[in-house]
């Protein structure tokens, strides 16, 4: 009896030793787990911020002379910034690009140093810390003057700008045919993304008729009667019945007169004599209005048509599935009541992020006659700091230049004085330095974000359409997460 019951005592004793064993072991390994995950948290915190450290760059510090030194250690943070390795996606949800007209790498570096004075620094654009660059070679260097529609479309559908204007005829069918060119805009609708247009110029103007048009007449105005009868379209009736400009989310650029017949005129938004007028009867943008009203019988969507500054202010545009927004009768550049740039591009970004799915805009700056380029550029720079950031982002900032043509009625005289360099260059020597002076230099192409890497080295032009619909076809399967 007393042995089974010492037996029982020690039986109990064992047990609750082996409970507490259990409860220190299951301590420690917890400790031991909870210790692992911090380790492994606290290295990939590192890895994704790399902190910018004199101490981890190694260079020949000990070796360079005292005066040298100095300017190696405050070389040290450009250094570091080189450095590091972008963190994020490998492939962007969003594609931002900005597409700057009329500015090139001259004039980039004419405005780093405004005040002449080297001694205050030089200024920095945001652009300027983006992670990668790549030159692209200008086709508009060798051609005075330089065909706009053709270089249009060389960045946008990626055919070479020699090629696209061989091509050009001037009855173009309509948009739904198969030999059609596809612009990058088209392939990121056809990707699953929602898409946006912004130009200070007009809708129809060169960068849109390449994106959702392929006409050489920006209205029907002077489209021989022939051309219309045999179903050529131009520009504007592109943009409304064609199947990229009808599924575009965002529209917004001037160009009204040449959309509608009877437009409003006032002193700040005159009818543009040098540009196209529509013809008589013709009404788009009404045909627009109706066209998304029988879409939004099939299936509820919210669209609106705005065409003043004040609209577009008080505009709760995330909500909305089309926003079109017509500005001025003419180009919108060099027109006080026009909407600012940043409140365009802000707008639009609206539209584009209210749903669940990736998106591209594509936002057009053009150099405006008689506003220096600098005030250009810091409207372009501020724009830029204010959008959200957004590590699912690639941003593209384009700057190119040529000598274009000036709007003319006449449409064959601007592509007829199209001559090369060398024919027009027979001048003497320093006539000839002279203009090279005022030649265009070469594109500057800014990237940052996810696969801002394809961005790198001296391009074609067309390798902008090529690297983007790369990006495209891997966004749309990150559109779909
Ligand atoms: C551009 O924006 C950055 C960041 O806000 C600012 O530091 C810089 O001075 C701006 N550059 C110009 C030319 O305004
Ligand atoms: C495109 O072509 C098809 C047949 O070729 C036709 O049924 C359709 O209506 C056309 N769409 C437009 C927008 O013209
Ligand atoms: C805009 O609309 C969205 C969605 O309906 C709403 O959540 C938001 O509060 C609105 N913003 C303003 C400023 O009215
Ligand atoms: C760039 O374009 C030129 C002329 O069209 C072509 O010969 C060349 O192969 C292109 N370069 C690359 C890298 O595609």
């Amino acid at each position: 009896m007393v042995a089974s019951q010492r037996t029982r005592d020690l039986c109990r004793t064992v047990r609750l030793k082996s409970t507490q064993v259990f409860i220190v072991a299951g301590t420690c390994l917890i400790t031991v787990l909870i210790t692992l995950l911090c380790i492994g948290f606290m290295t990939r915190y590192e890895v994704e911020n790399e902190v910018a450290n004199v101490a981890d760059v190694d260079y020949w510090k000990d070796r360079v002379a005292a005066l040298q030194k100095i300017w190696y250690d405050k070389g040290i943070e450009e250094l570091n910034e080189a450095l590091r390795t972008p963190s994020g996606p490998v492939y962007p949800r969003n594609l931002r690009i900005f597409v700057v007209q009329g500015i090139d790498g001259r004039d980039l570096a004419t405005h780093r140093f405004p005040a002449r004075e080297i001694s205050q620094g030089n200024v920095n654009f945001v652009w300027d810390q983006y992670s990668h660059l790549a030159r692209l070679k200008n086709s508009c260097s060798q051609r005075f003057p330089c065909p706009v529609g053709g270089l249009s479309r060389a960045f946008w559908t990626g055919i070479p700008l020699e090629k696209s204007v061989e091509m050009e005829t001037e009855c173009k069918q309509m948009d739904n045919q198969t030999d059609s060119l596809m612009s990058v805009l088209r392939q990121a609708q056809l990707a699953g993304l929602r898409t946006g247009f912004v130009t200070t110029q007009r809708l129809t103007g060169s960068t849109g008729a390449a994106l959702y048009g392929n006409s050489l007449y920006e209205c029907d105005e002077r489209m021989p009667m022939g051309f219309l009868q045999s179903g050529c379209q131009d520009v504007a009736r592109q943009l409304i019945s064609g199947e990229t400009g009808k599924a575009l989310n965002v529209i917004i650029g001037g160009g009204r007169q040449m959309l509608s017949k009877l437009v409003p005129q006032t002193q700040f938004d005159p009818v543009d004599e040098l540009l196209c007028q529509a013809g008589e009867g013709r009404n788009l943008l009404k045909e627009w209005r109706n066209q998304k009203l029988k879409q939004s019988k099939i299936r509820p969507i919210k669209f609106d048509l705005i065409q003043r500054t004040d609209e577009l202010e008080s505009l709760n545009a995330s909500r909305y599935d089309h926003l079109m927004g017509v500005m001025a009768n003419g180009d919108l550049s060099g027109n006080p009541k026009a909407p600012s740039f940043k409140l365009m591009v802000e707008k639009s970004l609206e539209v584009l992020e209210g749903k669940k799915q990736g998106y591209l805009l594509i936002v057009e700056q053009v150099r405006e006659k008689g506003v220096n380029s600098r005030r250009q550029l810091q409207i372009l720079n501020d724009t830029l700091v204010s959008l959200p950031k957004d590590r699912d982002t690639l941003t593209l900032v384009l700057f190119t230049n040529g000598i274009y043509p000036k709007p003319s009625l006449d449409i064959s005289e601007e592509t007829e004085t199209i001559s090369y360099l060398s024919e027009i260059f027979n001048e003497e020597e320093i006539r000839l330095q002279e203009r090279l002076q005022q030649m265009p230099s070469e594109s500057l192409l800014f990237a940052q974000g996810p696969r801002s890497t394809l961005f790198v080295g001296l391009r074609n032009e067309t390798y902008l359409a090529h690297a983007i619909a790369h990006v495209l076809s891997m966004s749309k399967l990150v559109a779909k997460l």
